[in-house]
């Protein structure tokens, strides 16, 4: 999808799906405290980060796309939060202290970036972490055999037709000409960024889940 596109991020909550209850919960269940600060990065139209505001000091909202940070903006304002600090960057380009951010969270932005830049991306967020900090990553990841792509790609493009908004031409084009790499290549590329991998889950071999924490 074109993230820049005003009618399609307008629709993307609808066709992405999401729930803000359950956002809290995974950031409650983060520990995210109320002296704490944080980023959600490539943040989208901001379900996330404005439910961190509510719990954190400062709730730091970074994406490229200036029509997303818009749609945070007014999803913060709506509630009247203040402590939402937009950022239009990239993992590669924003621009936030070293050692200043408790918790950095990322939800199905990481896999824009190639493996290579993944790494140095992995290793700007360690950067950014306090000493003890915590990195919570979801993605799109194959937890599967290279010879079993074709039939998780088929059953994947089934599933998001049948349960999202996303149709089969989409998801067919994120495969081919997004980035997501193998879950045996993300934890190596997480533990060789610094962190210590904590937790990791993975389901339907094609969502992965990693709670990580700066050592
Ligand atoms: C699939 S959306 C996910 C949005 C949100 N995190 C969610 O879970 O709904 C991907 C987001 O990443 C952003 N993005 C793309 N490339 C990025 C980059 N290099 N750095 C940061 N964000 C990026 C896009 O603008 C978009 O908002």
């Amino acid at each position: 999808m074109n993230f820049d596109d005003a009618a399609e991020v307008a629709s993307y909550d609808a066709r992405q799906g999401g729930d803000p209850a359950e956002d809290r919960g995974l950031l409650e269940g983060l520990g995210l405290g109320v002296d704490e600060a944080m980023a959600d990065i490539g943040c989208g139209t901001g379900m996330l980060v404005v439910e961190a505001a509510k719990l954190c000091r400062e709730a730091h909202a970074v994406d490229i796309s200036t029509e997303m940070l818009g749609v945070t903006l007014a999803r913060a304002k709506a509630q009247n939060l203040t402590n939402v600090v937009p950022h239009r960057a990239g993992f590669l380009s924003y621009e936030l202290p070293d050692s200043s951010l408790d918790l950095i969270t990322s939800k199905f932005a990481l896999h824009h970036l190639p493996d290579l830049w993944k790494g140095v991306a992995l290793a700007r967020l360690h950067r950014t972490l306090k000493p003890g900090g915590r990195l919570f990553l979801r993605d799109v990841v194959f937890s599967c055999d290279p010879a079993e792509i074709p039939t998780v790609s088929e059953e994947w493009i089934a599933w998001m037709s049948a349960n999202t908004g996303y149709s089969r031409a989409e998801v067919a084009q994120h495969i081919r000409d997004e980035h997501s790499t193998f879950s045996w290549i993300m934890a190596g590329l997480i533990e060789r960024a610094g962190f210590r991998i904590n937790h990791a889950e993975y389901s339907m071999r094609i969502y992965a889940d990693y709670i990580a924490e700066k050592t």
